[in-house]
């Protein structure tokens, strides 16, 4: 019997994902990756991959920037759309992150907007932390940006629902937390159909991903708090944006 496709396969590979977070834009990557640029400092010739990248927004930040720069996802959908910016320094895979794309190929791996945390088991995070890990050269850079599991679960104590029109589409959603993931259930009409889909990822908090990081030969250089680049803060960040270096 074939296993079905992973929710994640299917929500990131539709169009109304990108409807949905459609304010998530080029412009908001194009700001994040100037401040990270300023930040991180790379060398000019320095190698990035956008990890899960999607439409490539931040890919073609990092490319505008000067960087080589590889975009990696899952989706052929997002692929494909990514695919029309493609130059000689801007390439865009079909690829699972659990697996190795190259051996040390990469200065910097980025994976942006809360991109990880999907599976349903610890060891397809470690599988991923290692793809990682074996893909960036000697002192390679790997940065998370994740969202912050401790400030969410003081306000997810009971489920909070939301409802966001956009695109002529009104999104209904229940967001709770259960046995460890953040559940982010999504139920619209369109085209005289009803759908759903459930995003679903894993409660990971600092402590968390020290742990994971330690495991699989990163150290944690810098911790930050959100796309402006302030310190972290467990109860009022908005993200939590790990900086760690390959040992
Ligand atoms: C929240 S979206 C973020 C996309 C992009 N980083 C951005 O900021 O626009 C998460 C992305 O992870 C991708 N993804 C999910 N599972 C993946 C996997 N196993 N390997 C590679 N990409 C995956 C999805 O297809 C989706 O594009």
């Amino acid at each position: 019997m074939e296993t079905p496709e992973p929710w994640f396969a299917k929500w990131f590979d539709s169009p109304f994902y990108h409807i949905l977070y459609g304010n998530h834009d080029q412009e908001e990557a194009n700001s994040f990756i100037r401040k990270l640029v300023t930040f991180l400092k790379p060398l000019p010739n320095s190698v990035f991959c956008d990890l899960a990248c999607g439409k490539g927004r931040h890919s073609r930040a990092l490319r505008n920037l000067g960087f080589h720069t590889y975009g990696l996802d899952l989706s052929n959908n997002s692929i494909d759309f990514a695919r029309q910016f493609e130059d000689d320094r801007l390439h865009f895979y079909v690829h699972d992150m659990r697996e190795v794309f190259e051996e040390e190929k990469f200065d910097y791996i980025l994976n942006l907007f809360t991109s990880f945390g999907y599976f349903d088991n610890q060891n397809d995070l470690l599988k991923t932390l290692k793809a990682v890990n074996t893909q960036l050269k000697e002192y390679g850079i790997l940065l998370i940006d994740y969202m912050n599991v401790s400030k969410i679960k003081k306000s997810l104590k009971q489920s909070v629902t939301e409802r966001i029109h956009r695109n002529g589409i009104d999104f209904h959603i229940k967001k709770t937390m259960s046995d460890g993931f953040v559940l982010k259930q999504i139920k619209f009409n369109h085209d005289r159909g009803a759908h759903q889909y459930t995003e679903r990822v894993a409660a990971i908090e600092l402590e968390d991903f020290q742990g994971l990081l330690e495991n699989t030969n990163f150290k944690i250089q810098t911790i930050l708090g959100d796309y402006q680049l302030n310190p972290y803060d467990a109860g009022t960040s908005d993200r939590l944006i790990i900086i760690a270096e390959k040992i």
